[in-house]
């Protein structure tokens, strides 16, 4: 099938977009989608590294760059635009770009809740929470037109509220509570969209070394990213409205 770009499009072909795929754990989960046949489009709001990352992971597939700050609706409207244009579907939705209080204001420690301010709360909203209502909005007619639609949302257990997450370990009040909001995010997208094919789900990676924590974390990129690559491919009779880390279904 021809597109309005004039791509020829086998029906096989799968379409992904991962936001915040230039490096960390968005880009092993462009490379795992990639390895599984879909064309990604690998998301970064920096263009050097966004390209970069993409040419490094084109010797597994079809990867693109394509410019995209999750907090800015003119970068979102014009990469679904694009996508529009190049393929009028997107199969898989991965919203991973993701920030905490750290990458707001310096702090040599994790900051306690009463360290937090109403603007360090808001740095991390506009990432984690609000630029995922923006990119469904943008992506959902896309999606709609995919016969099997997913959207990811990378989370973390610090989001549950429960024993796993707000009441053990190192608390970042804005961080936590944000995917918290985002699980919650998640479950009224997959209600809504239940009588679809699209299916909604949070994939928490686990702690993972990467920039987020200075590359403390005991998991590779890889394994934290494989569950967002399974939730991103899920059959027609996976869950929807759930939040997963590995084969363990989460609290909240
Ligand atoms: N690492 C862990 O242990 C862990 C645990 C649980 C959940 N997570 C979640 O996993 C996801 C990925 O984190 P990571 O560990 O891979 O961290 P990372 O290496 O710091 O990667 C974060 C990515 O998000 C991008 N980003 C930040 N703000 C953005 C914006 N406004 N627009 C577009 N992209 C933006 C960053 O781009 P730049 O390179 O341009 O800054 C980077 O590509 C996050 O949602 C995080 O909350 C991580």
């Amino acid at each position: 099938m021809a597109t309005a770009s004039g791509e020829d499009r086998s029906p096989a072909t799968r379409v992904a977009l991962v936001t915040g795929a230039n490096k960390g754990i968005g880009r092993a989960i462009a490379a795992g989608l990639a390895e599984r046949n879909f064309t990604v489009y690998l998301a970064a709001r920096d263009a050097a590294r966004g390209e970069s990352a993409a040419a490094e992971l084109r010797s597994i597939g079809d990867v693109r760059f394509i410019p995209l700050d999750v907090t800015s609706q003119a970068d979102v409207d014009a990469a679904a635009k694009r996508l529009d244009g190049d393929f009028s579907q997107l199969d898989a939705l991965v919203d991973n770009a993701g920030v905490s209080t750290l990458n707001h204001r310096p702090l040599d420690h994790l900051p306690k809740p009463t360290e937090e301010t109403a603007d360090d709360m808001r740095f991390v909203y506009e990432v984690n929470v609000f630029a995922v209502v923006r990119m469904v909005n943008a992506f959902l007619p896309l999606l709609l037109r995919s016969p099997a639609g997913r959207i990811v949302n990378v989370t973390s257990k610090r989001g549950s509220i429960g024993e796993e997450g707000a009441w053990v370990g190192q608390p970042s009040m804005a961080y936590s509570s944000s995917k918290t909001a985002l699980n919650a995010v998640t479950v009224h997208y997959a209600r809504e969209l239940a009588d679809t094919p699209i299916k909604v789900n949070g994939a928490a990676p686990g702690f993972v070394a990467t920039d987020f924590n200075n590359f403390r974390g005991t998991r590779t990129p890889e394994q934290g990213a494989a569950v967002a690559i399974r939730l991103a491919t899920l059959g027609p009779d996976g869950p929807t409205g759930t939040v997963f880390e590995d084969d363990t279904r989460l609290a909240w």
